[in-house]
């Protein structure tokens, strides 16, 4: 199978508004895509006069290889994105993908009865997770996913990562599941986990590194969101300090990381 990056015009074949921030398009090829791995991303060019020649990094949130169908979960944050949600089923979408490293998967071969995994997401961190919780079921090893937001109407994705994952709904009004912070639900006393795997914004994934090496967790990978331009490596505007104090590229050493070799 073809993994090489590649430009390519997709057609929107569905669009489904989730919540008043949240949109998910599915993009159809015209061939087959290429092995995509849960947490790479794609950079979006924004199909109008205006926001022609400017390209946005999404994560990529499904991909239903035998249809030829990859998803995205759009935020509407800024003026492309707002655009991109706005675009009529049959639009022509163009993407630069698939960009970027994704999460590592447990090693299926040494994959035991303890391995037990942990997804966390936060507001639109849900959007590469799904995709991983979607993996790791089809290889048969059980997860987690705690899910956070604000209030009831920002919790997406729940009926699809429940057929996928045991599921802890958190919001911060209380209004659906746990109320508090996925930080503070009572799981992390509850279980301990060979893996945990996070996205969202900064201070939840730090929190949650700092709780999986305080619960003796091997393994805590991060998906992190810099503002990116390029996408490829060459403006050097995503970076972030490693653990040892040199840059680490964001789009092109990640946006994956393992939480232990980041300097934050
Ligand atoms: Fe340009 Fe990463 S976005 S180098």
């Amino acid at each position: 199978m073809n993994t090489k990056k590649r430009a390519e015009d997709f057609v929107l074949v569905h669009k489904e508004i989730l919540s008043s921030n949240f949109t998910r398009l599915d993009l159809l090829s015209s061939t087959e895509l290429p092995l995509i791995e849960a947490g790479q991303f794609v950079q979006v060019q924004i199909p109008s006069s205006l926001y022609g020649w400017l390209r946005i990094p999404i994560s990529i949130h499904d991909v239903r290889a035998k249809e030829r169908i990859l998803s995205l979960l759009v935020q509407k944050v800024g003026d492309g994105s707002i655009q991109l949600s706005s675009c009529p089923e049959n639009s022509k979408i163009n993407l630069i993908y698939p960009l970027g490293k994704g999460f590592t998967m447990p090693n299926l071969e040494l994959a035991s009865l303890d391995t037990s995994i942990l997804l966390v997401g936060g507001g639109c961190g849900i959007a590469p997770l799904l995709y991983l919780a979607k993996n790791l079921k089809e290889n048969g090893i059980k997860t987690s996913v705690l899910l956070g937001a604000r209030s009831r109407d920002q919790l997406i994705c729940q009926e699809t990562l429940s057929s996928y994952a045991s599921l802890y709904p958190c919001t911060e009004d209380g209004s659906v599941g746990f109320k508090g912070l996925v930080t503070e639900h009572p799981l992390w006393k509850m279980e301990s986990f060979s893996h945990i795997y996070t996205c969202g914004p900064t201070p939840m994934m730090k929190a949650v590194a700092a709780l999986s090496v305080k619960m003796g967790s091997k393994h805590c990978q991060v998906s992190l969101e810099n503002t990116m331009a390029c996408g490829l490596g060459a403006c050097l505007c995503c970076v972030t300090p490693s653990a040892q104090g040199h840059n680490l590229c964001v789009c092109t050493d990640g946006p994956v990381f393992d939480a232990s070799v980041l300097g934050w």
